[in-house]
């Protein structure tokens, strides 16, 4: 950690978090324990993950930043990474003309609730924008737009951001320069400039090289080593090193802890920056249990190393993971699931952060009440109601709104409301939960002032 620059912004403070709770929409802890109560953690992960001075993060998606997804975002993870709302194709996708809406709303976020933001990211061979990719540049052309694009970008959230990837994914995997436009016409410099220009645009944030398979010691991870060794002997700005970690069920690298080690001995900070651990599908209880245990190796890797500053997930629901779509056959790759119920992989990260949980019981049937979409003035809402141990024949499901919601349509259920109080019951197709199954059903409502989760009950 730098001591020469000023010092990161205190990561939670109590105020923060009040404030968030009290002006925001989105109530937060109540909520989330209404959403999942059977399986939380005992404390919410950035609880733990601040008693450690580490980072729990997850990249989010602007857009989805309401409702029980943004409750979760919100009061779980003490850090956010935008996905993909600060790359250069979502930021400049026409030259010169610039769309910041998706960062905004979720550096914004970030600082109502309390959380760091880490930037993400600057210089890549992937996602920019058409003109970029399909110019041709001299040298000092390419040069000059790398300056102004990182000039504009970090210098528009100086001061806000905690952390940036500068360099992403500059290595093959025999750990030779990737061949990309940015080394093509610049060579491998390309790297200490962009570094020297951000730091330059925002003296504060710690300036980091990303990378996917540099988890352990291997080829691919040595060179980035030497890379930053020789960044530091030649003066350029670097304050750590991102190991991505898309990981593979079944094959966290034996070496994790050593490399991350390795690199602290080099004097920079190690993060975590894009965990996820996916399977063939479908997921199977035994999967998803080996999932966790890894999940906690990953997770206590970094608590084992003072240097290392956190873990971030990419994604924290199934929901929003983008492995699906790239890893054909593969996915359950985050902590919850894809109706946000924590998995197990959940329970493992707050036991790594030194927490504890209550697991869901093993005989009986739950609901648990969960806002999928909200705007202005409405909103969407399920129930889920699953069984472990026990088993329904038909189902009724109620709860009080307190704060003068309506309900004004149901299906796979029939709801009805009385003044402050619901009931919905199964339709004639879905009363059947088995033992390890589960049924949703759905509803949209009204709402204004606040929205607040209530408290479900299953008779
Ligand atoms: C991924 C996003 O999650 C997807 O939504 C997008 O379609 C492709 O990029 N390494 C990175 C991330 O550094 O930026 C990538 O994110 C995943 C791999």
């Amino acid at each position: 950690m730098r001591t020469s620059r000023p010092p990161r912004r205190p990561r939670t403070s109590l105020r923060t978090r009040l404030a968030a709770l009290l002006t925001g929409v989105s109530v937060a802890g109540a909520l989330l324990a209404g959403a999942t109560a059977a399986h939380a953690a005992d404390a919410p992960l950035r609880d733990l993950a601040d008693a450690k001075d580490k980072v729990i993060g997850t990249a989010v998606t602007g857009s989805r930043l309401t409702g029980t997804y943004g409750e979760i975002a919100g009061t779980e993870f003490n850090g956010l990474t935008p996905g993909n709302a600060m790359k250069w194709g979502t930021v400049e996708p026409v030259r010169g003309s610039y769309d910041w809406a998706e960062a905004d709303r979720i550096v914004e976020f970030a600082e109502a609730h309390g959380q760091q933001v880490r930037g993400h990211t600057l210089v890549w061979h992937s996602q920019n924008p058409s003109w970029l990719t399909n110019g041709s540049w001299t040298a000092a052309e390419l040069g000059q737009v790398l300056d102004d694009h990182i000039a504009t970008e970090v210098g528009r959230y100086e001061g806000r951001l905690a952390t940036w990837d500068v360099v992403n994914e500059p290595f093959d995997e025999d750990g030779t320069y990737r061949r990309t436009l940015w080394y093509d016409t610049l060579g491998q410099d390309y790297i200490a400039r962009a570094l020297t220009a951000a730091r330059a645009a925002d003296p504060a944030a710690e300036l980091y090289i990303n990378d996917y398979n540099v988890e352990g010691v291997n080829a691919k991870s040595t060179a980035l080593y030497d890379l930053v060794r020789s960044l530091k002997e030649r003066g350029v700005p670097i304050d750590g090193v991102g190991l991505q970690a898309h990981l593979i069920l079944g094959q966290v690298p034996a070496s994790l802890q050593q490399n991350i080690q390795r690199f602290a001995d080099l004097g920079v900070d190690v993060a975590i920056t894009e965990l996820d651990i996916r399977m063939q599908l479908p997921a199977t209880p035994a999967k998803l249990a080996q999932q966790a245990d890894e999940y906690e190796a990953v997770v206590a890797a970094c608590v084992a190393v003072s240097r290392c500053t956190g873990v971030t997930v990419w994604g924290f629901t199934d929901s929003d993971s983008w492995i699906p779509d790239v890893f054909e056959g593969y996915g359950a790759a985050t902590p919850y699931d894809e109706d946000y119920a924590p998995k197990p992989a959940y329970g493992a990260i707050a036991t790594a952060l030194g927490g504890t949980t209550t697991p869901p019981p093993t005989d009986a049937c739950t609901a648990a009440y969960t806002v999928t979409g909200q705007w202005n003035t409405g909103f969407t809402g399920q129930v889920r109601i699953a069984c472990s141990g026990a088993a329904l024949s038909s189902w009724k499901v109620s709860w009080t709104y307190g704060a003068g919601q309506r309900i004004t349509q149901s299906w796979n259920a029939g709801c009805t409301q009385t003044g402050t109080q619901v009931t919905c019951s199964n339709a004639a197709y879905n009363g059947s939960v088995p033992d390890g199954g589960a049924v949703t059903f759905g509803f949209n409502a009204s709402w204004s002032g606040s929205n607040p989760v209530p408290t479900v009950t299953l008779a």
